[in-house]
């Protein structure tokens, strides 16, 4: 499990607010589809959350670049886990919650699942004993769970530890880091439309072909070896999505010139970021980063889709919790 920060509040000194931020991520990282994940710290969620005297849980405000979000707590991500953990400890007290969104909503960066990590991650020293990170996983995903229709790590894993994490099995958690080369950096462009994860999720077939199966399973091995290994060429050469792409490409418009810009621009290779429409590429260090961001903006600007470009390293921070204002 990857070292992360003690909760560090005791219980004679129990803090009645907390505000912490999670950052994006890149799910699947093209071949470890729902399994592997990156924290992605150039976006950020942010939730600040006061401690009241009923058992409940209230949503004070939504701000941000979105707001269009349920305000019932049982139907928000961020407030889904703090609803189960006060009946999971039986809290005498409960939680009024303050939803600062940075990351665009159905945009595959993990909106939905950076705040309700954001949530646990303040919730974490707000109780009595503090939540390890282990439980603010736990309670995370449920809130994840909420919003996409499925139970998946590769948001919240990373989100919740840092850098890249690989999700080996969620019952019994069992997660493992994926440390990668130094100065590996991470694109990410965001064209100006949505595609929710429970579409993009619809659009994938139930069963997969041995075929494509086998080469997948070596393209994800082979990721984490040139990792382990600090091959960057064998990263390059195994950042290839044969089983999950195919099927989503054509929701994204412009996808295959974007995906090659990357490379000619001189990234290693890239993908769909989670369920799309964003679209990453990890580079050997943070020029190339910005050199195929632009190329790629300029690839989705042939399809009339104007984009954002996000650059942030491969080994990007987790949550965590800070003092700066809620509405910053
Ligand atoms: N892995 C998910 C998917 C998205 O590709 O549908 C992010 O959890």
């Amino acid at each position: 499990m990857p070292s992360s920060p003690q909760p560090d509040t005791q219980s004679d000194t129990l803090s009645t607010t907390a505000t912490a931020i999670a950052p994006g991520s890149i799910g699947n990282v093209a071949v470890g589809y729902d399994v592997l994940g990156g924290a992605f710290d150039a976006v950020h969620d942010r939730v600040h959350i006061e401690r009241i005297e009923t058992p409940t849980v209230e949503i004070a405000s939504i701000t941000g670049c979105v707001t269009e979000l349920p305000r019932r707590p049982q139907a928000n991500t961020a407030t889904v886990g703090l609803l189960a953990l006060v009946a999971d400890r039986d809290l005498p007290y409960g939680f009024r919650v303050h939803i600062h969104k940075g990351i665009p909503l159905s945009s595959g960066i993990g909106g939905s699942a950076a705040s309700a990590v954001a949530a646990m991650k303040a919730a974490q020293v707000l109780v009595d004993p503090p939540l390890t990170d282990d439980e603010v996983l736990h309670y995370a995903l449920q809130g994840e769970q909420i919003a996409s229709g499925a139970m998946h790590g590769d948001n919240v894993v990373p989100m919740v530890y840092g850098g890249v994490a690989l999700t080996r099995s969620l019952d019994p958690l069992d997660v493992v880091p994926i440390a990668v080369p130094d100065g590996l950096y991470a694109v990410l462009v965001h064209p100006h439309m949505q595609i929710s994860t429970r579409s993009a999720r619809s659009v994938l077939p139930d069963a997969v072909p041995v075929h494509i199966a086998v080469q997948q399973s070596a393209n994800l091995a082979a990721l984490v070896a040139g990792c382990a290994q600090n091959d960057l060429s064998l990263i390059g050469r195994s950042l290839h999505d044969v089983m999950i792409e195919p099927h989503r490409a054509g929701l994204i418009p412009g996808f295959d010139a974007v995906q090659a810009a990357a490379r000619d621009a001189g990234a290693l290779g890239g993908s769909i970021s989670g369920a799309g429409p964003s679209v990453f590429a990890w580079c050997p260090d943070e020029a190339t980063a910005h050199r195929a961001g632009a190329a790629m903006r300029r690839a989705f600007a042939t399809e009339d889709l104007d984009a954002d470009v996000w650059t942030a390293p491969v080994a990007s921070e987790g949550a965590q919790r800070t003092d700066a204002p809620v509405e910053a």
